[in-house]
């Protein structure tokens, strides 16, 4: 029988399937049934910049006098004055108490502040590592992608610097030079990456001419550009990768798995269709490791990334050529 344990970023998981940061985690009695169904770690819903910021400032000023320099969080999130990052933590360490899968804290920001102080909140509360979603949409035309850049890599330092628990970098595939990109963020403290974050846009109503909010949940077809880049990456990086967008089967599993990735993220799937997914999810993982002689996840890990794959252009140009005149 197949055996599905693995390590990320230091963490030793008893399967590769982890739990993708989602409303998922808000529910303890959710998290107890991802770690009885074989999930190897969970990520918590995320706490965002916004949040820490709104409750750091007093309230009552930035609603009035202040609201000018912070007007998009005031607008659009007033609900998050209400969903304290207080409570986030010590939500955390109620869940720590009741569950023994490792958890992975995750921080959802886009510039350097005050708010790194609850990185070591998140760590304090046990938190096995932290996830950074480094989720910006950059808008200004004056801001060149090395400003953007250089802004990302001082948040994952400033983060690194203020925890010891290992700090993973949830990338975007919209950058200019992704894999410089990479290689800078691991200079700047990153012990793995997960790829990718994925985003959701406003949705143009024509009924009714307004702007409405979807979430539209992913499937399987989204997983090639991930693994397209777990490929490149796992070739020229040294830190764990994780993948994450498109995980619905064990056969969506095993493939992140051959392009390189240690863990497979799923939520899409969980949201949709319940916990016991994850055991599906497991239990195909290992029907098909069983099938092609695989004893161990490190066994397949890989075999068709950038460096393994017979034919050194499969992951550039030249596929996209090919793919267009076949
Ligand atoms: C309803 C919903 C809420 C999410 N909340 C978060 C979040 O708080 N932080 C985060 O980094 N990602 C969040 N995500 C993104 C997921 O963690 C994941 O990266 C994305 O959904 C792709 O994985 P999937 O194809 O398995 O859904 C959310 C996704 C969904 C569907």
């Amino acid at each position: 029988m197949a055996d599905l344990k693995t390590t990320f970023v230091g963490l030793s998981l008893r399967s590769p399937v982890i739990v993708g940061a989602s409303p998922i985690s808000r529910r303890i009695e959710n998290i107890q049934a991802v770690e009885e169904a074989g999930a190897g770690a969970v990520v918590i819903y995320s706490l965002f910049q916004e949040q820490i910021e709104i409750e750091t400032r007093d309230v009552d000023e930035a609603l009035s006098v202040g609201s000018e320099t912070f007007p998009e969080a005031l607008t659009y999130f007033p609900k998050l004055q209400h969903a304290g990052p207080k409570e986030h933590v010590m939500w955390i360490e109620k869940t720590r108490k009741r569950v023994s899968i490792p958890l992975i804290g995750s921080l959802n920001a886009y510039s350097v502040g005050n708010w790194v102080n609850y990185a070591k909140q998140l760590e304090s509360a046990g938190c096995d590592a932290l996830e950074l979603n480094l989720y910006a949409v950059q808008t200004d035309p004056q801001k060149t992608s090395s400003a953007v850049e250089e802004e990302a890599l001082a948040v994952i330092s400033s983060v690194k610097n203020a925890v010891n628990v290992p700090v993973v970098v949830k990338l975007s595939p919209f950058y200019t030079a992704l894999a410089n990109f990479a290689r800078r963020a691991v200079e700047a403290g990153a012990d793995g990456f997960v790829l990718f974050n994925r985003f959701y846009q406003p949705v143009v109503d024509v009924e009714t001419e307004s702007l409405s909010t979807k979430i539209i949940y992913s499937s399987p077809n989204e997983r090639h550009l991930p693994a397209r880049w777990i490929a490149i990456l796992s070739a020229q990086l040294e830190v764990d990768l994780g993948a994450s967008t498109g995980v619905h089967s064990g056969k969506d599993a095993a493939a992140y798995i051959l392009a390189g990735a240690k863990t497979v993220q799923t939520a899409s799937c969980i949201l949709q269709r319940g916990v016991e997914v994850v055991k599906r999810i497991n239990s195909e993982l290992a029907d098909w490791m069983d099938s092609k002689g695989y004893e161990s996840v490190e066994h397949f890990r890989g075999k068709l990334d950038s460096k393994s794959v017979s034919d050194p252009f499969a992951f550039e140009r030249a596929h996209y050529i090919k793919a267009l005149l076949s």
